[in-house]
């Protein structure tokens, strides 16, 4: 069972709120750390530390970042407010009142969805699952959680956002994947996804070649904003408005 919730009770507050109100460098002193230890159990301490990184590293990307629950990979993976706002619209203008979030990370897409839609949280991490589940009731959405592998998960006549993971691990170091056929879940698994939804939104990273993924009927959208591209969705099912097109959308800053 996941222990993050743990930083949420009452007896863990003055630990989270003491690190979160540190810069970095006054936060890994080694004094602080050791009568930390004494206070509190080890593992907590840990997880706070890492939250209190994810927090700082997130602040441009949720407004609400003081209040959520991440890692920091989380964080650095998760889509910021506007994107998910961007997306969540579309969802809701179709009338949703159910969608699937697979691969939800710490829910920076989930978290969107307002009160309108209820939200099933799929991922294989059960601490991402628990982060997710915190993070979208903060944002007063309604959630449950399923802890497994998308290649298990019958998509059969559902709605859903799929936010495969771009980043792996090699030799111990974290790579970056820029090709559609090294996401995970990889293509095989992402197309038979999207074969049986209803409908489907599909988070591709912004430079995405074109010729990797088959169109047809799909719509291929790109995020930009005035900086720089953020990211492509590959919209399917009655969500897809233009089939057929790539298209571009502006965000503010
Ligand atoms: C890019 S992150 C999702 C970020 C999320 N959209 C957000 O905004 O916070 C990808 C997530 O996919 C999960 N994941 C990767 N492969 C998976 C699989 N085969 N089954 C279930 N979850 C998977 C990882 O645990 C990770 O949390």
């Amino acid at each position: 069972m996941s222990r993050w919730p743990e930083l949420l009770l009452e007896e863990n507050a003055p630990l989270v709120a003491e690190l979160c109100s540190l810069r970095e460098s006054e936060r890994l002193r080694p004094n602080l750390i050791l009568g930390l230890r004494k206070r509190f159990d080890p593992e907590l301490v840990r997880l706070a530390l890492a939250l209190a990184e994810a927090r700082e590293r997130g602040r441009k990307k949720f407004t609400r970042v003081a209040e959520l629950l991440s890692d920091v990979e989380g964080m650095q993976v998760a889509s910021d407010q506007r994107c998910a706002g961007h997306k969540a619209a579309r969802f809701r203008a179709l009338g949703c009142e159910v969608v699937y979030e697979l691969c939800c990370g710490i829910g920076g897409d989930a978290m969107a969805y307002g009160p309108a839609i209820h939200v099933v949280l799929v991922d294989q991490d059960e601490d991402r699952l628990a982060m997710a589940k915190h993070n979208v009731s903060l944002c007063g959405g309604s959630a449950e959680t399923l802890c497994m592998d998308v290649a298990d998960f019958d998509a059969s006549g559902k709605v859903l956002h799929l936010d495969p993971s771009r980043r792996y691990k090699f030799h111990g170091e974290t790579r970056r994947s820029h090709r559609y056929r090294e996401y995970r879940p990889g293509p095989k698994v992402i197309e038979r996804i999207l074969a049986e939804a209803e409908a489907a939104c599909v988070k591709l990273g912004p430079h995405v070649e074109r010729e990797e993924l088959a169109l047809s009927e799909r719509e291929l959208e790109i995020l930009f904003d005035s900086r720089s591209r953020l990211q492509a969705l590959l919209w399917t099912g009655a969500l897809a408005s233009r089939p057929g097109k790539v298209h571009e959308t502006e965000l503010a800053r």
